[in-house]
């Protein structure tokens, strides 16, 4: 009988999305966020990726607008986002709104659980339309969040539908 050939796994591209103050990881709140900072966890993903065939399209910014623009920009070229969008979180309609938008499925992150400190932040306005959401576990949240969004991304029943580089 002759074998079934093997399946190629073609790269796929995800987006990853750091939003406000994030940039000040390792120095901002250490008691909460730890202290590693946003080079070395982009370290940490841009390794998870090249064992997993990914490659990486990632922004941080400070600007609502300006995540706004990148996610429409990305949009088409991207399998799915990998979102830690800060204090946005609780409060952009507008970045909710490109994510569902984009039409691509997406990944909710926080170093921090959120739900654990201010009532504020126990509100996402982008959870209900997440994949999944992984909260609470430092700088590991972002590994377990990547690694979900890469295995949902691969599975058969996910083949074809969306863009690979
Ligand atoms: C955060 C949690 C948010 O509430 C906060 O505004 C952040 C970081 C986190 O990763 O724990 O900026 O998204």
């Amino acid at each position: 009988m002759a074998e079934e050939p093997e399946a190629i796994e073609a790269p796929l591209r995800i987006g990853v999305l750091h939003g406000p103050n994030l940039n000040l990881l390792g120095t901002r709140e250490p008691e909460i966020y730890g202290s590693v900072t946003l080079a070395e966890i982009g370290e940490r993903l841009r390794a998870v990726a090249d064992a997993a065939s990914v490659t990486v399209a990632v922004v941080q910014s400070n600007h609502e607008g300006a995540l706004i623009d990148w996610v429409q920009e990305q949009a088409a070229g991207v399998a799915g986002f990998l979102v830690n969008a800060g204090g946005y979180t609780h409060s952009s309609v507008a970045l909710r709104d490109a994510l569902v938008a984009s039409g691509r499925p997406y990944v909710e992150v926080h170093l921090s659980n959120v739900h654990a400190r201010e009532p504020f932040r126990h509100v996402s306005l982008l959870a209900d339309r997440a994949l999944g959401v992984v909260s609470g576990f430092g700088a590991d949240s972002y590994d377990l969040a990547f690694r979900g969004l890469i295995q949902y991304l691969r599975r058969p029943s996910q083949a074809g539908s969306h863009p690979r580089s």
